[in-house]
């Protein structure tokens, strides 16, 4: 798929089909996530793939936004270092890099944001110092809901901060 068409057609998808996920689909979404630009290419993440339906139901719970986690057929957990500044950054690159391949691959997914991340984090086992930046569910999508953006004269300048770049 086209990056531009990837771009502008992906949607935060809340309700998946109990269709599993193929294999080779999964390989290459990581893949994606792998070539992530990062801040002096430290590569601060670590992702989980969680397939185990109890423990997607276990981690649906922890997100008061994210009870659709239990209904997909795997996630991905992205999880970053806060020894490295950017890893908010680089981790939220990777993440981007995922939500768009998956789309490209006919996937849904959605960035859970709000979450009890000490009870997910205990859950999966990730260390006390390590920073659990998401939790991506990823599926067939069963329901698109439509989204929308601000026009682009409503942020974008031209040369200084306030002077509209478009003037029609
Ligand atoms: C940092 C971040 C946190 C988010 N947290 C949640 C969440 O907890 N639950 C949820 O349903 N959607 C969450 N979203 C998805 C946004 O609601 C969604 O991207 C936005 O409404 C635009 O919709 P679209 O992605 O379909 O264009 C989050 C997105 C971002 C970038």
């Amino acid at each position: 798929m086209d990056v531009f068409k990837a771009i502008f057609e992906r949607r935060s998808v809340r309700h998946y089909l109990p269709k599993p996920v193929e294999e080779e689909k999964i390989i290459k979404i990581l893949e994606a996530c792998r070539w992530a630009p990062s801040a002096r290419n430290l590569q601060p993440w670590e992702l989980i793939v969680i397939k185990d339906k109890e423990l997607l139901k276990e981690l649906a719970k922890t997100a008061p936004y994210g009870r659709f986690i239990a209904e997909a057929p795997v996630a991905i957990a992205v999880i970053t270092d806060p020894s490295s500044k950017w890893h908010i950054v680089d981790g939220s690159l990777l993440t981007q890099n995922l939500m768009l391949a998956a789309w490209a691959l006919g996937l849904g997914t959605c960035w859970i944001g709000s979450m009890d991340r000490e009870k997910a984090k205990s859950i999966l086992g990730i260390p006390k110092e390590k920073h659990l930046l998401t939790i991506i569910p990823i599926g067939y999508p069963a329901k698109v809901k439509e989204s929308h953006r601000k026009p682009l004269k409503e942020f974008v300048y031209l040369n200084r901060y306030g002077v509209q770049y478009f003037t029609e």
